[in-house]
C-alpha cells in the first residue's frame, strides 16, 4: 500500500487528532502525536517544569526535544509498515531532522496533508474540546458531546485550551507554517484540504488527498 508514512499539519483545533484516529484505524498504522507524547511525559512527572510552562503558555518546546521523541518512536515495530505524525514537524529544522531520522531507517516520508480551518472556528473548536482521560477519545461540547456514561471527572480540559492561549497558539502556527508548508510544497509532498464541515466530510477529503479508495484499508482488515 502506498502513502503510509504521513504527516498531518494544521492549526490548533483543526481536527488533526480527530482525523488521525480515523485514518490510523483505517490503515492499521500508529498515530504519533508529539502533543500527546509531551502531555504523557508531563502526567508522568518527566517533563521539565520549564517545558510544562512553555506548553501551557502556547509556545513550542525546543526542536531537539520533539525530534528525540520521534526518533525513538518511529523505529518501534508497530511503525514499520507506516505511521501518521500528528503535530510534527512544526518547524523546518524539525522537518529536516525528520528526513534524517527516516533516511537513517532507509525510508522516506510519503505525504503531508495540511488541514485548513478559519480562525474563528478554531477558537470555538479548541475552547470547547474535552478529552476522555481514560481512552483519549476527543469530544466537543457543542458538536460531539460526550455520552452520559462518561463521568465529568474523566473529561480533561487542556490548560492550553483557554481562549487567550489558543489565540497565541494560532499565531505561533501561522508564523511557523510560513516556512514549513513551502518546504514541503517545493518537494511536491504537500496536499491541502479544507477542515470545514462535519468530521466525516473532512475524513473523505483527507482520504482523497492520500489517494485511499473507499475500500482500501477496510478490505485489508476484513
Ligand atoms: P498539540 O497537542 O499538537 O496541539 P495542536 O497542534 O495545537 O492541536 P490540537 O490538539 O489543539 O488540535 P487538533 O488539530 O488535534 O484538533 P482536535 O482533533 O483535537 O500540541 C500542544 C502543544 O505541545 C504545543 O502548543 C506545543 O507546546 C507542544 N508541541 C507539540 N508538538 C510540538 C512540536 N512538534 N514542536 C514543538 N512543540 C510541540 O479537534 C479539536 C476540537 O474540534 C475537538 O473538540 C473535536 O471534537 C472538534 N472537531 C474536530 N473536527 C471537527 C469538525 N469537522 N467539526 C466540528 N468539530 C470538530
Amino acid at each position: 500500500m502506498a502513502n503510509t508514512r504521513l504527516v498531518l499539519v494544521g492549526p490548533p483545533g483543526a481536527g488533526k487528532g480527530t482525523q488521525a484516529k480515523v485514518i490510523c484505524a483505517r490503515l492499521g498504522i500508529p498515530q504519533i502525536s508529539t502533543g500527546d507524547m509531551l502531555r504523557a511525559a508531563k502526567a508522568a512527572g518527566k517533563l521539565p517544569q520549564e517545558l510544562v510552562k512553555q506548553m501551557a503558555a502556547g509556545g513550542l518546546v525546543p526542536d531537539e526535544v520533539v525530534l528525540g521523541l520521534v526518533d525513538q518512536r518511529v523505529t518501534e515495530p508497530d511503525a514499520k509498515p507506516g505511521f501518521l505524525l500528528d503535530g510534527f514537524p512544526r518547524t523546518t529544522p524539525q522537518a529536516t531532522g525528520l528526513d534524517d531520522v527516516l533516511a537513517k531507517n532507509g525510508v522516506k516520508l510519503d505525504l503531508v496533508v495540511a488541514i485548513d480551518v478559519p480562525k474563528d472556528l478554531l477558537v470555538e473548536r479548541a475552547v470547547l474540546r474535552r478529552t476522555d482521560k481514560r481512552t483519549g477519545q476527543i469530544y466537543h461540547l457543542k458538536y460531539n458531546p460526550p455520552p452520559a456514561s462518561v463521568a465529568e471527572a474523566d473529561l480533561e480540559h487542556r490548560p492550553d485550551d483557554q481562549e487567550a492561549v489558543v489565540a497565541k497558539r494560532i499565531d505561533v502556527y501561522e508564523a511557523m507554517t510560513a516556512e514549513l508548508l513551502p518546504f514541503y510544497e517545493k518537494r511536491g509532498k504537500l496536499k491541502r484540504v479544507s477542515g470545514v464541515g462535519t468530521v466525516d466530510e473532512v475524513t473523505q477529503r483527507v482520504l482523497a488527498a492520500l489517494e485511499i479508495t473507499s475500500q482500501e484499508g477496510q478490505a485489508e482488515r476484513a
